[in-house]
């Protein structure tokens, strides 16, 4: 039971970026089941849980187009795969509980499936296994870079914990929270990627960077769906607003705005006074001070940027994938 319906061109879309990679991701696939094998009957229910709302594996897909771009897929390629599709699986676990959110992919969260308690747990046991997939890589600078998303994950939510519910949160800070809670994951996808082949270090560089981008693109994409009326996604739209979670849209709007208009918004936001008009009135406002506007042009600058760093790999449908790739965190509606 696939619950999130896809609209069919997107959906060619990610077919046409899965092509070249079929066959490896199969192995990815039959490999990450025998991982999740557990005698533990409360998580061999959790895991068949997962399985329903499995996503789109964006992250392994990263990784098997990146390696395969420089090289063959090996059997680290797929165990970095299965390690970050772990960790970014334990990190949304956890997040459901941070951010008291009850769906995810269409489908109750664990949180609410459950409860707090065995969120918590199960996404230790993720991450758990996420890290001893990570060894089964073989090679440490693959289980240097997994750790190192760990820390980012982490360090990003306490700094949206700590700053983002004010008014006075700028671009920059955005930036900042976003390179490590998102994008770092998806520029690590690629680079483990790209590790787990021996590729040079100006190709790791370029995948790196590529990785970064696409995934700022998918961030903004994610905050722009807050805005939205879509209800394709998946998860409850006004979570972030409701939350105080101030995101681009809001925050070009804040700096966009007349002095009257704003000083009313930045009251309610201090106050964490969202009420059902409020958060209307918010996103009326983020509309009409040309917010979404704003974070949608950033949005392509930064897509543009990540094809670019492909300028160096050679012409093939691995690099044809990899535009398609970025092409879709920017324009997907789910
Ligand atoms: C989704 O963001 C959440 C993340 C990008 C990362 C969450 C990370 C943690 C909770 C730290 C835990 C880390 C580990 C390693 C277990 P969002 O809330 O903006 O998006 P959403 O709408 O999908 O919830
Ligand atoms: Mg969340």
């Amino acid at each position: 039971m696939q619950i999130i319906s896809f609209t069919p061109v997107l959906m060619n879309l990610i077919e046409k970026i899965r092509k070249p990679i079929e066959k490896e991701i199969e192995q990815f696939e039959k490999s990450s089941t025998e991982e999740l094998k557990t005698e533990n009957p409360l998580l061999k229910n959790i895991s068949n849980y997962l399985q329903l709302g499995k996503g789109k594996q964006l992250r392994p897909i990263l990784v098997l187009l990146s390696a395969k771009l420089c090289g063959e897929v090996t059997e680290s390629t797929i165990y970095g795969a299965i390690s970050l599709e772990l960790i970014h699986t334990a990190s949304l676990i956890h997040d459901d509980v941070v951010d008291n959110t009850f769906q995810r992919r269409g489908l109750p969260s664990i949180n609410a499936q459950w409860n707090n308690k065995v969120a918590i747990l199960a996404g230790d046991h993720i991450l758990s296994k996420s890290l001893s997939c990570g060894i089964k890589s073989q090679n440490t600078r693959i289980l240097e870079a997994i750790a190192n998303v760990g820390m980012n994950l982490t360090d990003g939510e306490l700094l949206q914990l700590d700053k983002v519910q004010h008014a006075q949160l700028t671009e920059d800070d955005y930036f900042e929270i976003i390179h490590k809670k998102t994008a770092l994951l998806f520029s690590s996808c690629a680079l483990i990627g790209g590790l787990s082949v021996k590729a040079d270090k100006d190709s790791l560089m370029h995948l790196f960077h590529f990785g970064e981008y696409a995934g700022i693109c998918f961030q903004m994409k994610d905050d722009l769906f807050d805005y939205s009326e879509n209800n394709k996604i998946g998860k409850p739209t006004r979570n972030d607003i409701k939350d105080g979670k101030i995101t681009l849209p809001l925050i070009y709007a804040l700096k966009n705005a007349d002095e009257s208009q704003k000083h009313e918004i930045e009251k309610w936001i201090e106050n964490k006074d969202f009420s059902d008009f409020h958060i209307e009135e918010i996103v009326k406002f983020v509309r009409e001070n040309g917010g979404l506007e704003y974070t949608f042009q950033k949005m392509e600058e930064y897509k543009n940027k990540a094809i670019e760093e492909l300028n160096s790999f050679a012409d093939n449908e691995l690099k044809q994938s990899m535009i398609f790739f970025a092409d879709f965190m920017s324009n997907r509606d789910f």
